[in-house]
């Protein structure tokens, strides 16, 4: 019996190739070429499913020319890259890969909060550059990380992860904005109170974005929000580029309206605002929230065991349009 075909677009772990080669027909991308959206199309011809990352864009006018498509399998938690509605509207199913990088990105959040706030950037280039000549009362002083009031928006389960760290870890005080409020369980769980959005940018001495991308989180950080930020504000974006508007970052981190930044992710990534480039106090690193050996493999590994489950035996494991399961 011909086994479904499927197309890896990227390159993953050798053994997750060979999991998905146990069950699929696989072609898969070893080499990591670039390809252009009429080569990933070409190559999706005549393939059920497909495993892609944050970089490939699943919309309506791919599905149309990719007729054979049944499922395509993010190994990203964040799925701003897929059309949801059109892969329904199609009968495509889509998955992704919550849970195994939570932690992982929790602390991702905090190691870039806490970089940017004792100004770990710009004391290295400074000791590399052979300027510590000798100390000084002030010397890249920042602001206190332990006791200080951290600002979540968006509180996924990634979001609760910085909550608890925040909390139970420096003994901070919590506070919150999410487009629903936790239940009072989770409320308790993470020490976290719920504020409006004006209040957490007031309020915040550092401030963690980890909201999901969407028309409607498209510049939630903009030239207003951050002018009512604090002056000695740090902010972290670990969540998608295009939430903050990079450019009136750049200015404000630039005229010291906040205090310091850390930066994972960047409104057309891999570019990054030259703003950004300029100014000492950002942290920038490129997009490395899930990047641990052990959770990339469970990222992909979950993917994998998407595919799998769903071609082979019916049965996705992280579906999100469960939708189409019901029609099929
Ligand atoms: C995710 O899982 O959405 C991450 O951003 C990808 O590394």
């Amino acid at each position: 019996m011909s086994r479904p075909a499927i197309l890896v677009t990227r390159e993953i772990f050798p053994e997750v190739i060979e999991l998905l080669a146990r069950h699929l027909d696989v072609e898969a991308n070893q080499s990591d070429e670039s390809w252009s959206r009429e080569q990933l199309v070409a190559k999706l011809a005549g393939k059920a499913g497909a495993l892609t990352t944050g970089s490939e864009r699943i919309d309506a006018a791919l599905l149309d020319a990719a007729t054979r498509l049944r499922v395509c399998a993010n190994m990203a938690v964040g799925y701003n890259n897929f059309d949801v509605p059109a892969m329904t509207a199609r009968g495509v199913l889509a998955t992704n890969t919550p849970d195994v990088l939570t932690d992982t990105t929790a602390d991702l959040a905090f190691t870039l909060l806490m970089a940017a706030a004792r100004r770990i950037g710009e004391s290295e280039r400074f000791l590399r550059a052979g300027q510590w000549q000798r100390w000084r009362y002030d010397m890249f002083a920042g602001a206190e990380v332990h006791g200080a009031t951290l600002g979540i928006l968006g509180m996924g389960r990634i979001g609760q992860g910085v909550a608890k760290r925040g909390a139970l870890g420096f003994g901070m005080k919590v506070i919150y904005h999410n487009r629903s409020r936790l239940t009072a369980e989770l409320e308790a769980e993470c020490r976290a109170a719920y504020v409006s959005k004006e209040a957490l940018l007031k309020e915040a001495d550092h401030l963690v974005l980890v909201l999901p991308y969407s028309p409607e989180s498209h510049h939630a950080i903009g030239a207003a929000e951050l002018a009512t930020m604090k002056p000695t504000a740090t902010l972290v974006n670990i969540a998608r580029g295009g939430i903050v508007d990079d450019a009136a970052l750049a200015e404000a981190l630039r005229d010291k309206r906040i205090a310091a930044a850390g930066l994972d992710v960047f409104e057309g990534e891999p570019q990054v605002h030259p703003g950004l480039l300029e100014v000492p106090n950002v942290i920038l690193t490129p997009h490395i929230g899930s990047a641990t050996v052990k959770t990339r493999m469970a990222m992909a590994k979950l993917a994998a065991d998407n595919l799998i489950g769903f071609l082979v035996h019916g049965k996705p494991l992280t579906p999100l349009n469960p939708q189409v399961l019901k029609a099929a």
